[in-house]
């Protein structure tokens, strides 16, 4: 029933308008990666990289949808905290729209590209002191004070855009595969995308156009520093409980009380799926695996496969299994973090002849 190219805007009738404040968003590419899949050990290893959107992260799906919805309500400000992505989505976005956009950001916590992005899409920054659950909490005040409106992945419209995820991704492996996949792994912070997913699965289970058991397994990935999902899972909690103390290389999902865990949890458990906490050097093995396939993303997103990597190696995910890993952001999202896992530059005269040798491996005087 869907029509047009892929783009959020192709799902028009899963969402709340026909058309929103667009950039274009979605229709991003859903790579095959031969290596990684040999090497982890599934049966089909697909990674649909998200940031290949207009900012270069997943949050352009959810802002076309709240920016048109905050224009239809006549709003004077829109605001969010952020570890960095939210915050590029809305300061452009928001100058698409031609409103005033205001950001909080954790201070020194949030990655250059993303700050870059926030300053010249003209965004108004505010560098909190204190962690993005800090930020989202002042946030939300002046929200209920109504001096701005909520663009966080609290407000449900967000939500209804990121959904597209889950159709495209479920569309384009069964074109390729005749199928629908095992499992999605992606990255947790808020668990506003795993909320959003667990829904666009509901709603097609609703309309008939999935059955119950092809629902994709929803498997979250945390950092080990931030990984208050992991505990709740595990505990077989409701709620997650807030940790105070969150430190990852992926400054993305360096979040302690994911708001939306009590719509994610459910998610989590109803499909069959899990939640896993990796280490900073296996996200950081991840980033550099997939950047050898040609795949550029940033720390946060690489979690999602290394979080299938520690699954597989523990038997909890099959060889037989068809998985599709989420990439939430673009490698240029963090360039420092980029460049400390991959190589380093190497000092050559201006020379031909000496660059040559250098690369044969002589000593160049
Ligand atoms: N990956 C990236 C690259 C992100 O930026 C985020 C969240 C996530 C994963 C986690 O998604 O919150 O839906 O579970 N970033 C938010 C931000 C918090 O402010 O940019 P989630």
């Amino acid at each position: 029933a869907f029509e047009g190219p892929t783009s959020v805007w192709r799902y028009a009738a899963a969402l709340p308008f026909a058309e929103g404040v667009t950039l274009p968003e979605g229709g991003t590419p859903l790579h095959r990666v031969p290596r990684l899949e040999d090497d982890v050990g599934v049966r089909n290893l697909r990674v649909k990289h998200e940031g290949m959107n207009p900012t270069g992260s997943f949050k352009d799906r959810g802002m076309t949808v709240g920016v048109r919805v905050a224009r239809e309500l006549d709003v004077d400000r829109l605001a969010c905290a952020s570890t960095g992505n939210t915050s590029a989505a809305l300061a452009a976005y928001g100058g698409r729209a031609d409103l005033q956009t205001l950001v909080l950001l954790p201070a020194g916590k949030v990655a250059a590209g993303k700050i870059a992005q926030a300053a010249l899409h003209d965004a108004r920054i505010l560098e909190v002191e204190g962690n993005f659950d800090d930020c989202l909490d002042r946030v939300q005040d002046l929200a209920d004070r109504g001096e701005a409106y909520l663009l966080n992945s609290l407000n449900p419209f967000r939500l209804e855009g990121q959904k597209t995820i889950g159709l495209e991704i479920l569309e384009e492996f069964r074109d390729d595969h005749g199928r629908f996949p095992d499992r999605i792994c992606l990255p947790v912070g808020n668990a506003g995308n795993t909320a959003a997913l667990y829904k666009c699965f509901r709603e097609m289970v609703l309309s008939g156009d999935l059955a119950p058991g092809d629902v994709p397994k929803l498997t979250g990935v945390q950092a080990e520093g931030a990984a208050p999902m992991v505990e709740a899972i595990e505990d077989g909690r409701e709620d997650t409980r807030r940790w105070e103390d969150v430190e990852t290389i992926a400054t993305a999902i360096r979040i302690g009380n994911p708001v939306n865990a009590p719509k994610a949890l459910p998610g989590i458990r109803e499909t069959g799926g899990t939640a896993v906490s990796v280490p900073d050097e296996e996200i950081t093995s991840a980033q550099r695996a997939l950047a050898r396939e040609g795949v550029g993303v940033e720390p946060a997103s690489a979690a999602s496969v290394a979080g299938l990597r520690k699954l597989r190696d523990r038997g909890e995910v099959g060889p037989g299994e068809d998985v599709v890993c989420l990439t939430t952001g673009h490698l240029l999202k963090d360039p420092d973090a980029a460049a400390e896992a991959g190589a380093e530059p190497e000092a050559v005269p201006n020379d031909t002849d000496d660059i040559l040798a250098h690369l044969a491996g002589k000593r160049v005087t």
